[in-house]
């Protein structure tokens, strides 16, 4: 016997707001040609100006308990992953636990930024298996629209807003790779490359600042450290790629997917696709995936799926699963 942690329910949200590319044709020299060919994105949703990342983490977080067919009394921990939380603090997490009517257990925030959810999904893990909490509401949620420079065209177009969540139970597996839950995470940053992805403010620095990357670097580490996390993390639990069903990758460009399901050696009919309706959302780009990769019918119970993400600091890891 071994203990797992089991997803039994996901949902997300997204805000009504949606964004085609032309709309960047009237304020910037870009064009829908340019972003979709270089990025693969066609619209993005933008948070209303009163809606905030709590607001979008919670109805995703109901939606996800939904799904479970739980409420929030049944939920031990909240892990939220974010880089654009309401406030300095409190955290978000506490903010979605006051919302769901949740009194008991305990709730933070973790920022890895794009990696955010995998280092969110790999603390709830951990939480789960060292039996600290039975129940975790994992959520990813971001309104990059806040911290976008509107005159950088270079980054402005790239970006969206939403959330996801997910809830992990404890479970008892065989502790063979055909359980179900989580079989394996890898995780990993390297502070030296800060200066290729980073806001240039914050509270010690008394400034909100903006979004700053330098892409095609950025791009340059990705394929190759999204394909070793992924192949690191498949190998923990004793798997290979050959044996995915499904890579449910960070959305920030197809290009990246593309690339790193080739080196995978797997086919793109085996990656959840949504950078073209979602843009780069960041944390919440995977949960948001995983949902709507349910949605549409793709992923499906026992399925082997793993996750991989890339970002700022460079932080970058992955997560193998069972759904
Ligand atoms: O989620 C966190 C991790 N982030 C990522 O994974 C993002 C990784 N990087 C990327 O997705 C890509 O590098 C971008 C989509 C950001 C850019 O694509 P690229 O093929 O690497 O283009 P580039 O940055 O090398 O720029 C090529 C040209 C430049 O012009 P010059 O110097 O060749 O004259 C840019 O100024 O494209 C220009 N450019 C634009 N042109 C039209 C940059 N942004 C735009 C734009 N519209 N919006």
């Amino acid at each position: 016997m071994a203990g797992r942690s089991v997803v039994v329910g996901v949902g997300h949200y997204l805000p009504e707001r949606i964004v085609p590319n032309s709309e960047f044709e009237k304020t910037l020299d870009t064009t829908d040609e340019w972003i979709r060919t270089r990025s693969g994105i066609e619209r993005r949703h933008f948070a209303a100006d009163d809606e905030t990342t709590s607001d979008l983490a919670t109805k995703a977080a109901e939606a996800a308990l939904a799904d479970a067919g739980l409420t929030a009394d049944d939920i031990d921990a909240i892990v939220l992953a974010t880089s654009t939380a309401d406030l300095t603090f409190p955290s978000a997490a506490t903010m979605v636990q006051a919302r769901l009517g949740m009194t008991k257990g305990f709730a933070f925030d973790v920022q890895a930024v794009c990696a955010g959810f995998v280092f969110a999904l790999s603390n709830a893990n951990a939480l789960i298996l060292s039996g600290q909490a039975k129940r975790v509401l994992v959520i990813g949620a971001e309104t990059f629209s806040r911290i976008m420079d509107w005159t950088d065209r270079s980054t402005c177009v790239l970006f969206g807003d939403g959330a996801g969540a997910l809830v992990l139970e404890a479970q008892d597996g065989e502790g063979t790779a055909a359980d179900r839950g989580i079989l394996a995470t890898d995780l990993n940053s390297d502070g030296r490359y800060k200066d290729l992805l980073y806001v240039d403010g914050g509270v010690s620095t008394q400034s909100t600042g903006h979004l700053r990357m330098q892409g095609n670097q950025v791009f340059r580490h990705a394929v190759e450290k999204l394909t070793k996390t992924a192949e690191t993390a498949l190998s923990r639990a004793g798997l290979r790629c050959a044996d995915v069903d499904w890579i449910v990758p960070h959305q920030a460009n197809i290009r990246i997917i593309q690339g790193t399901a080739k080196k995978m050696g797997l086919p793109m009919e085996n990656v959840v696709v949504t950078v073209q309706d979602h843009g780069n959302t960041s944390a919440a780009s995977i949960p948001l995936a995983l949902s709507v990769g349910k949605q549409r019918g793709q992923i499906k119970p026992g399925d082997l799926i793993v996750t991989e993400a890339i970002g700022g600091g460079l932080a970058w890891g992955a997560v193998v699963l069972r759904w």
